[in-house]
């Protein structure tokens, strides 16, 4: 499957100028499913939650409505970042979006730092959805921090993570490599670049985003700084076989009854 990130730096508050980068950017590349960074039409320092939510849209809203007439224009998927408003509540959603519109919505979990300011905690678990004859799962950033997030997704048979990101540590692009290795799963990390200064926090993002195979392979990587479409190729059969060794199998050797899973 040939999977596009689109890593940019979206101008703050410009969700109809960042969503227009977006398109020309997926028609002038091809590909089977994009990655989107987190927050991609918003941008991210949001001063308060009263920003935030009038920034915020709908899921269905206007720009999932634009990917979904991208997807047939293009015969493409989307996996996208978004600030989105439901009632009274704002959550730091990735909507996959395909021909037929909104596939999916997941509200991201683990919410880091000043997002806990402004958004509210995902409520639902991490589910999988179909993608041609594969599964995707998705989480927002933060949420590699917690092996529970991937695992989860793993275990429901999730053959690739779509994974928009804001990162400002410089630790997940190394990070997602385990990830990817002990659940046996694709991992499309797209990242943003670019330096967001206001509500007197500078933060600088951290960019290189990453496609990784079943195996943990890096397969491409953009720079950490520089506005990069990247398309790769990624061979997602082998996440079906979670063999290690001709003894040992990924999943099939926990050991759940021996494991804690709350403190
Ligand atoms: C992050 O979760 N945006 C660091």
């Amino acid at each position: 499957m040939k999977i596009g990130l689109y890593q940019f730096a979206p101008e703050f508050g410009a969700v109809e100028r960042n969503l227009e980068r977006i398109v020309g950017t997926v028609r002038g590349a091809e590909a089977e499913l994009w990655v989107l960074p987190e927050l991609a039409t918003t941008g991210y320092l949001f001063a308060d939650r009263a920003e935030c939510a009038a920034l915020a849209e709908t899921i269905p809203g206007p720009t999932t409505e634009a990917l979904a007439a991208l997807s047939r224009e293009r015969g493409t998927r989307s996996v996208a970042g978004l600030a989105e408003r439901l009632g009274d509540r704002v959550y730091n959603s990735a909507a996959y979006v395909g021909p037929e519109g909104v596939v999916a919505v997941y509200r991201k979990v683990h919410l880091f730092d000043r997002e806990r300011l402004c958004f509210d905690p995902g409520p639902e678990p991490f589910r999988v959805h179909p993608l041609g004859d594969f599964r995707l799962g998705m989480m927002i950033c933060f949420d590699w921090m917690f092996p529970e997030a991937a695992r989860s997704l793993a275990l429901q048979g999730a053959d690739l993570i779509a994974h928009p990101t804001n990162l400002v540590l410089p630790y997940c692009q190394a990070a997602m490599v385990t990830r990817a290795l002990e659940n046996g799963v694709a991992c499309a990390t797209c990242n943003r670049i670019g330096t967001e200064r206001r509500a007197g926090v500078e933060l600088t993002f951290t960019g290189r985003s990453q496609v990784l195979d079943p195996r943990g392979r890096l397969l491409g990587q953009a720079a950490a700084d520089a506005e990069e479409t990247l398309v790769v190729e990624v061979d997602l059969a082998p996440a079906r076989d979670k063999r290690i060794t001709e003894r040992n199998d990924r999943l099939g050797d926990r050991r759940p009854e021996l494991y804690r899973t709350s403190s």
